[in-house]
């Protein structure tokens, strides 16, 4: 079978800093394999650059045969690709539902002149927007909470809009980076069921950096460890736990 997602030879500088060298992921359909590694390892520059906000400096990502290096976020959107944010990145000014709907914008059929005269075109399709993403907060049971305020609602919920968020795009490949972070443990093991019940549901192929180990070790099949921006490993849960490199390199970054 064909690899949903391919990166060959990944390499990327910021100025002077050997961010990342020779990264090498495949991943096939319905996938879920884990990113992981110390504070500063290059685990986000790798989904920033899977997701159009870099373009590497050497290398190809592949997805579904597509090179996507020079492809702009909005591209890698139409590309089914989605992801989510170390720092929740919901517009804390607008409700749930409007959070939803602006996203959804990326695949308007209208032009700008279509917006300003309010053009039956653009008012079929904005009902059309609202119905859709009234639909989707309903399948993601956040139906309660559309016209709340992000800011004022619990983190693990925001969370939990911001994935919805990031499948109201279709997506079947989600990147999820750090969706544990500032979590308690109680929303973590909610967190947990809740991926494995969007993994199931929309059998989507996901990739996804932790820093909980629980949350990669119940999660994924398969994880890839790297450090200062080298992969070190890649291997099933069992392994990585036993990889006495990965031990040494997570000393003084906490237990693994
Ligand atoms: N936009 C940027 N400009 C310059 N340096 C960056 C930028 N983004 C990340 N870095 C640097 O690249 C390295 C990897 O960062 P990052 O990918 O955020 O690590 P991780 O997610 O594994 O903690 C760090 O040294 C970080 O300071
Ligand atoms: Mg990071």
């Amino acid at each position: 079978m064909k690899n949903h997602l391919e990166i060959k030879g990944l390499t990327h500088r910021f100025g002077g800093l050997q961010a990342l060298t020779d990264i090498n992921v495949a991943l096939k359909k319905g996938d879920i394999a884990g990113l992981i590694g110390p504070n500063g390892a290059g685990k986000t520059t790798v989904f920033n650059l899977v997701s159009g906000f870099y373009i590497p400096s050497q290398g190809d990502i592949m997805v579904g045969g597509v090179r996507i290096n020079a492809m702009k976020p909005h591209q890698i959107a139409a590309m089914k690709i989605g992801r989510t944010f170390q720092n929740i990145r919901l517009w804390n000014e607008m409700t749930v539902l409007d959070n939803i709907r602006i996203s959804q914008h990326y695949q308007l059929g209208y032009g700008a002149a279509d917006a300003f005269f309010r053009t039956r075109r653009y008012r079929d399709r904005e009902a059309e927007i609202t119905r859709s993403a009234r639909e989707l907060l309903e399948v993601f049971h956040l139906s309660d909470l559309a016209e709340e305020y992000p800011k004022n609602l619990p983190y693990g919920i925001q969370r939990r809009v911001e994935i919805a968020r990031a499948l109201s795009l279709q997506p079947d490949l989600l990147l999820l980076d750090e969706p544990a972070a500032g979590l308690s443990t109680a929303d973590v093991a909610g967190l947990i069921d809740y991926i494995h019940w969007i993994h199931d549901t929309f059998h989507l192929t996901i990739w996804m950096i932790e820093h909980q180990m629980e949350v990669i070790m119940t999660l994924c099949r398969r994880i890839q460890v790297i450090d200062f921006g080298k992969e070190i490993a890649w291997g099933s849960p069992e392994e990585i736990r036993t990889n006495p490199e990965v031990i040494r390199a997570y000393l003084g970054d906490g237990e693994i």
